[in-house]
C-alpha cells in the first residue's frame, strides 16, 4: 500500500481545536516534514489549496502558502517522493496550470503530479469577484471534465484547440511538455465527482470515516467501481486519515478528547454554514455531512487514534480493502507523526513490509545534507 502525507499548508493542519498544537505554516516546516517523509519511504506528498480560511479563535486556515509554489520549493530539496499540488480550476487558467505542471516536471525530475478540484466554499472565490453564482455548484464537474481535457491535449501534444461550453482554445500552445506521464488525483465524493474520476483521473481521494473504523469508508469503492464499470479505466482510491498515536492507547486517546475539549466552535459553525450551502450537487458529499459530523474537530476526518500498533493494525485493515491503493495521512504534529509513523507504525505493518525501515532520523541531519 501507498502511503502519502498532507502537507500542512495552512495553520494548525487539520485540527480545529485551541488545545491542539497551534503554529503557522512555512516552507520550512514543510520541508521538515516531506525530507522526513522521504526518508521512511513514503510515497508521496500532497498539498491543498485554500483560499480563505474559517476564523475562530484559531484563526484556522486564515494563514494558507498556495501549493504550486510551495510544491516547486519541495520538488527542489527532495529526489525521490513523488510531488503533488492542487489546481483551483475556477481561478487558475487550464493553460497556466499545465505549464506550472510541467515545469515542476523539470524542477522535480519528473515527479509531479496534479489534484484538480472544482471548489465547493463560495467566499474563496467570492471575495476575489470570480464566484461563477450559485448554479455553478450544479456544473462544477462538467466545467472540470473540460478543464482537463484541455489539460491533457497540452500535456500531449503541447497544443489545445478544444472548445467547449466553459473553454474555447485557439491554437494554444504550451511547451515543453511534461517528461512524466502527468498523473491527476480528484477528490470526488459526489456521484457526479466519482463519475468524472471514472473518466478522467488516475486516483480517487475519499474521505475516512468515524473514530477507529478503519473500513466504514468501503462503500464508496463500491460506488467508484461502478462508475469504472462504465469507462473501463483503472482508477484506485486513495483515503484520508488522521493519525493520533502514542505508546498506549490511553495516552493517545488522551490526546484526541483534548482536542475535542478545545474545540473552536466559531471556525466549525462557519465551515458547518459554508458546507450547507452547496444544494445542487449530488448526495454523500463529506462537506455537506459535516452539520451531522462524528468529529468536526478535524473537519469529519477519519481518524486513528492508539498505540502505535493498534494504528499499524488498523492501517493493515484499510490495506485489505478492494479497490484501496493508498492512505493519505494526517496528523496532530506533524514531524513528530511522520517520526513515529516511520520509527513505530510502518515497521509493524505488513502492508509497508516492502519498504526499508531507514534508522530514525535525525531532523538536524537531514536539513543539513539538503
Ligand atoms: C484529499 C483531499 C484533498 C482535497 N483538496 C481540496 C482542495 O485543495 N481544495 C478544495 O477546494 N477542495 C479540496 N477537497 C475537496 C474535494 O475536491 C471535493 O470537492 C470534496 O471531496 C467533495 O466531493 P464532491 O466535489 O464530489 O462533492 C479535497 C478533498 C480530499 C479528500
Amino acid at each position: 500500500m501507498k502511503v502519502g502525507v498532507f502537507c500542512p499548508i495552512g495553520n494548525n493542519g487539520w485540527l480545529l481545536s485551541k488545545t491542539a498544537p497551534q503554529y503557522k505554516p512555512s516552507f520550512e516546516l514543510n520541508k521538515e516534514i516531506v525530507q522526513l517523509a522521504e526518508h521512511y519511504g513514503f510515497d508521496f506528498a500532497l498539498s491543498m489549496i485554500k483560499l480563505r480560511g474559517f476564523g475562530g479563535e484559531t484563526e484556522f486556515w486564515d494563514y494558507n502558502l498556495e501549493t504550486f509554489t510551495l510544491m516547486a520549493g519541495l520538488a527542489a530539496v527532495t529526489s525521490k517522493i513523488q510531488i503533488y499540488a492542487t489546481a483551483a480550476t475556477l481561478v487558475m487558467p487550464p493553460a497556466i496550470v499545465a505549464r506550472m505542471a510541467s515545469t515542476i516536471d523539470s524542477i522535480s525530475n519528473g515527479r509531479f503530479g496534479l489534484n484538480v478540484v472544482t471548489g465547493w466554499q463560495k467566499p474563496e472565490y467570492s471575495q476575489m469577484g470570480m464566484w461563477p453564482g450559485d448554479e455553478y455548484f450544479g456544473k462544477r464537474y462538467q466545467y472540470l471534465s473540460e478543464y482537463v481535457q484541455v489539460l491533457r491535449d497540452l500535456w500531449a501534444s503541447g497544443h489545445s484547440d478544444f472548445k467547449g461550453e466553459f473553454f474555447k482554445m485557439d491554437d494554444c500552445q504550451v511547451k515543453p511538455i511534461p517528461q512524466a506521464d502527468m498523473k491527476i488525483i480528484c477528490a470526488g465524493q459526489s456521484d457526479e465527482g466519482l463519475a468524472f474520476s471514472a473518466k478522467y483521473a488516475d486516483y480517487n481521494f475519499v474521505f475516512g470515516k468515524g473514530l477507529n473504523t478503519p473500513t466504514a469508508y468501503a462503500g464508496i469503492n463500491d460506488r467508484l467501481k461502478a462508475q469504472t464499470d462504465k469507462t473501463g479505466r483503472d482508477v484506485s482510491t486513495y483515503v484520508l486519515f488522521m493519525v493520533i498515536a502514542d505508546d498506549s492507547d490511553e495516552k493517545a486517546l488522551a490526546k484526541w478528547q483534548c482536542y475535542n475539549d478545545g474545540a473552536d466552535m466559531d471556525a466549525i459553525h462557519w465551515l458547518q454554514d459554508q458546507g450547507a450551502k452547496d444544494t445542487k450537487s449530488g448526495s454523500d458529499t463529506n462537506i455537506r455531512h459535516m452539520a451531522s459530523s462524528v468529529s468536526p474537530v478535524n473537519i469529519n476526518m477519519g481518524t486513528l487514534v492508539g498505540s502505535y500498533q493498534k494504528v499499524a493494525a488498523m492501517l493493515d485493515e484499510i490495506a485489505e480493502v478492494k479497490g484501496t491503493d493508498g492512505i493519505l495521512l494526517t496528523f496532530d504534529d506533524f514531524v513528530q507523526g511522520v517520526e513515529d509513523f516511520g520509527t513505530k507504525i510502518q515497521p509493524l505493518m505488513k502492508s509497508r513490509i516492502d519498504v526499508d525501515s531507514p534508522i530514525p532520523s535525525q531532523v538536524a541531519n537531514l536539513e543539513k545534507s539538503a
